[in-house]
């Protein structure tokens, strides 16, 4: 009985809000369409092997979130998550791409960078760096292996 009448109560107050006269008139704060709608870019991680993995990833988003989203099968990439305590989201980008990277290393990310293995002047750690619309199509190399200073 209990059931019934909050069924009743239920379609009721359903039925009385989906007419209320203002119900239209009021946006629903969301932050969830912006998102949706983020810009999305290609990123190609090319591996030791010569294994080539084509990905998309949003304008804003980080190349490890790009791995992590895209479930990139790369062994051990970005264990500590983005907060620069392992050195393994280690890659290495062409002198171009790495010219044109919007933000410098930092000296926490250089200290970490020192511990990776198969280091290059070109070398980055992908929890560091942002995609812009200006990357579409970039393309990076992952080092054979990893270095997790954390271990
Ligand atoms: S994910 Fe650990 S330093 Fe980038």
């Amino acid at each position: 009985m209990a059931h019934r009448t909050f069924i009743r109560n239920f379609i009721f107050l359903s039925t009385k809000f989906s007419r209320h006269k203002n119900y239209h008139n009021h946006r629903i704060f969301s932050t969830t369409v912006p998102l949706l709608n983020k810009k999305q870019i290609e990123i190609t991680f090319v591996k030791a092997n010569g294994e080539r993995d084509t990905v998309k990833g949003s304008i804003g988003d980080s190349l490890l979130d790009v791995v992590v989203n895209n479930n990139v099968d790369l062994e051990g990439f970005g264990a500590c998550e983005g907060t620069l305590t392992c050195s393994t989201c280690h890659l290495i980008f062409s002198k171009k791409d790495f010219d044109q990277l919007p933000n410098k290393a930092t000296d926490e990310e250089l200290d970490m960078l020192d511990l990776a293995f198969e280091l290059t002047d070109t070398s980055r750690l992908g929890c560091q760096i942002t995609l812009t619309e200006e990357m579409d199509g970039l393309e990076v190399k992952v080092p054979a292996t990893i270095n997790d200073v954390r271990a």
